[in-house]
């Protein structure tokens, strides 16, 4: 199957093998770690994931003012028509229970005073695009850092769990690809020591992909650079079904400025009354929504692209000085420093921003519990596609669907019995080919800028017939001489993101051409309408 035989080393076994350590996985491993032994494989520092640079929150039901039922009409009208009713009630009402078990981890989220209560506090509750009440709990504008260093804190005190981390996950080992008889299960993954050079191959019963997005297949991205598409071009290349890789959020607000590499500034910042203007200062948001800059994500993004087309500028500007500066410091005080070592100071100027491409909201298909139709593999959170997002996730909802997934997914391998764990059945060898440590490596740099750049102008958050098939017939191209690359030169992780980058984007692109309307994030300017034949369809392609 792959390469270099001598840098192989030995397999071993753990009764269960994370790839991730963002909220899912971090979630996930504590509860399991109450079984058995657990792997956390992860291909940079533990800390670095998508989870820690969130902003805005967790979207929850936790205030008299709002309900389950509320959270649920929001959440399904914001996905366009796809969402599944159930996941969505499920997820929504098993948040206030999950966020229960954060606290209990010693996190606090911000509160404020209740007015005229003589001192009495409540849950700061911010709000965000599309939602119709106050609900997302939130630590100040770091909610991400501080919920990864709460789990990462309770992860180091627990003997059970080892984090292996620069360890890159190449594939799942399954027993088809083992020639194995039976029904095809997974029984691991094959693991790369960035530190060493080696494979490892790590068995496990239990496969739980929590490896999150894929946002850095796009020129501009929020995304921090492990946001690669692993898991989703791992389950693809063992035959598990993918959905909905058409709909890519891009979140319209991310810092435009030449040395700011990717900056989110939080939607919250228009929760609490920053406005959206053109060069001019003039708000233009009242053109397209009602709800104007808190409307939801992709009629604000595309707004901003319209606008940015129309006036040929490179940027808008969101403005939130009319606020008193004590407060925009208090509330946002990471977007405050940052922007300030920029040179802007928000609580005086206009932020310059750009849409960025933000959150994948299909992925690997899951039922309720994080099981992929592959017997002993799990996927969860952003990896995930389990029908909470629809064709548009609601702002602040994936925090909250990690959070809730990471633990029915954990509850429902517990209760598998207790003989399936550990399987040390011997792992087929990790095969070589004739790898060479080739004389430049141009070719990968080369290709991952062209992806990257292919994809921001003819898929991104508006799309066209010509635009697609451009892109389709170039990422197959691509996807030969990168093939050849993976056979022909040593792995390192630049080339492994490399092939997953390009079979995401063509995943992405597949989609996009299959769906011949537009709705929520997938807007193609040949069908410029929802069309009643796609109205409840997802789409799922599968190698
Ligand atoms: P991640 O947190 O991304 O973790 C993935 C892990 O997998 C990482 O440890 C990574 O290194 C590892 N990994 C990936 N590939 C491999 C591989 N091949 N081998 C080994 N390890 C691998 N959502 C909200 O609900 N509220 C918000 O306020 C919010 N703000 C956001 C702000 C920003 C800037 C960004 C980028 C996202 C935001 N999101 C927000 C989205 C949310 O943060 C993510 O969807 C969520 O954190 C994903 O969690 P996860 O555990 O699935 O993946
Ligand atoms: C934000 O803070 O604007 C991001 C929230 C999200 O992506 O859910």
């Amino acid at each position: 199957m792959s390469q270099i035989s001598e840098k192989y080393i030995e397999e071993r076994f753990f009764d269960f093998l994370i790839l991730g350590s963002g909220i899912a996985g971090l979630t996930c491993a504590l509860q399991l770690a109450k079984r058995g032994r657990v792997a956390i494989v992860t291909k940079k520092q533990k800390a670095e994931s998508n989870t820690n640079y969130a902003q805005g929150g967790i979207a929850a039901v936790t205030s008299q003012e709002d309900s389950f039922e509320k959270h649920v009409q929001d959440t399904c009208k914001a996905g366009a028509g796809l969402c599944r009713e159930e996941v969505v009630r499920t997820i929504v009402s098993e948040g206030p229970e999950r966020i229960a078990s954060l606290i209990a981890l010693g996190l606090s989220f911000s509160e404020r005073e209740i007015p005229d209560s003589g001192g009495a506090r409540e849950w700061d509750l911010g709000k965000e695009g599309g939602h119709s009440k106050r609900r997302i709990l939130h630590c100040k504008d770091m909610t991400g850092k501080v919920i990864e260093q709460a789990l990462l804190t309770a992860i180091a005190e627990d003997p059970n769990i080892e984090v292996l981390e620069d360890h890159f996950a190449i594939d799942l080992i399954t027993s088809e690809k083992a020639s194995l008889p039976g029904e095809s299960h997974c029984l691991g993954a094959y693991v790369l020591n960035v530190l060493t050079g080696k494979v490892e191959a790590i068995g496990s019963s239990f496969v739980i992909l929590a490896t999150g997005g894929c946002g850095k297949v796009y020129l501009y991205t929020t995304n921090p650079d492990i946001a690669t598409g692993d898991g989703v071009a791992m389950a693809a290349r063992s035959g598990v079904p993918i959905a909905n890789m058409e709909f890519i959020q891009f979140h319209p607000t991310c810092l435009f400025h030449p040395k700011a590499k990717t900056f989110l500034i939080t939607e919250a910042l228009r929760g609490e009354g920053g406005i959206l203007k053109d060069l001019d200062g003039l708000p233009f948001m009242k053109a397209y929504h009602p709800m104007e800059s808190l409307a939801p994500r992709d009629i604000v993004a595309r707004a901003i692209d319209t606008e940015m087309k129309k006036s040929g500028a490179d940027h808008v500007f969101l403005d939130i000085t009319h606020k008193p500066a004590p407060f925009i410091i208090d509330r946002f005080p990471n977007i405050y420093q940052t922007c300030l070592r920029y040179g802007i100071d928000i609580t005086k100027e206009p932020i310059p921003v750009v849409p960025a491409a933000h959150y994948q909201c299909g992925g690997v298909v899951t039922n309720i519990d994080g099981q992929t139709t592959l017997p002993g593999l799990y996927a969860i959170g952003e990896v995930a596609c389990t029908g909470l997002h629809g064709a548009n996730r609601l702002a602040s909802n994936s925090l909250l669907e990690a959070l809730v997934l990471s633990n029915r997914c954990a509850q429902s391998i517990l209760k598998s019995p207790e003989g399936s764990l550990t399987n040390q059945r011997s792992l087929p060898k990790w095969q070589s080919g004739t790898a060479q440590e080739p004389e430049e490596r141009i070719v990968i740099s080369h290709n991952w800028d062209e992806i990257r750049r292919m994809m921001w102008d003819y898929v991104g958050i508006v799309r066209s017939n010509e635009r697609l098939l451009r892109a389709q017939k170039r990422i197959q191209n691509l996807q030969s001489e990168i093939h050849e690359c993976y056979w022909n030169f040593t792995l390192t992780p630049d080339l492994l993101e490399l092939r997953n980058l390009a079979l995401v984007a063509s995943l992405i692109i597949d989609s996009a051409l299959n769906r011949k309307e537009s709705r929520g994030l997938h807007f193609n300017m040949d069908y410029p309408d929802p069309e009643e034949t796609f109205a409840h369809k997802d789409t799922i392609l599968t190698l």
